[in-house]
């Protein structure tokens, strides 16, 4: 038998910064603040990622580039690795991602690579928690809740038949 499967995605547009809740506008705030930390000289594209844990705290990331570049990393893995290691029972609720070009934050919003998309969809299965994902740009800001919306069928550890902690 063949099978065509449709797989939904869906996040929500907000065209105003005033129709957000207070939380995710509290979160894009610290992604734009974090973005002037980065370290890109070579694309000069700045990212900043603010991650909240379920116990309130907010976790950091931005990219850090190098002249070797695939050594390089994306905000989103520096702010899960950073979590991670500083906040290892913290459940990640909700992740804002900002990014700014040489003219400022950027008009739309910035969907994170793929690489990025695998390490939030590991963050989940680690957890077992989606994550509410924020895409801010100037003039639109993009909602969805949970990665399986940036990645259907995820590669991840039932794949591997593991079931580390
Ligand atoms: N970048 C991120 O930090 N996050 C993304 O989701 C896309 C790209 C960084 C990597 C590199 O330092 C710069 O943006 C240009 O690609």
């Amino acid at each position: 038998m063949i099978r065509t499967i449709n797989i939904p995605f869906s996040y929500t547009e907000y065209e105003k910064q005033e129709e957000l809740d207070f939380l995710d506008m509290e979160l894009i705030t610290v992604a734009r603040d974090t973005a002037l930390n980065a370290y890109a000289p070579y694309s000069k594209f700045r990212v900043g990622a603010a991650i909240r844990l379920d116990n309130g705290i907010i976790v950091r990331g931005t990219n850090v580039e190098n002249a070797a570049f695939p050594s390089g990393i994306c905000a989103e893995r520096s702010a899960i690795s950073n979590s991670v290691s500083n906040h290892r029972d913290g459940i990640p609720v909700a992740m804002a991602i900002a990014a700014l070009n040489e003219d400022g934050l950027t008009e739309y919003p910035v969907p994170p690579c793929g690489n990025c998309r695998q390490v939030i969809a590991e963050e989940e299965s680690r957890t077992g928690k989606k994550i509410r994902i924020i895409l801010s740009g100037k003039s639109k800001t993009i909602i969805m809740d949970g990665i399986d919306n940036l990645l259907p069928l995820q590669f991840n550890k039932k794949n591997l038949k593991v079931n580390l902690l």
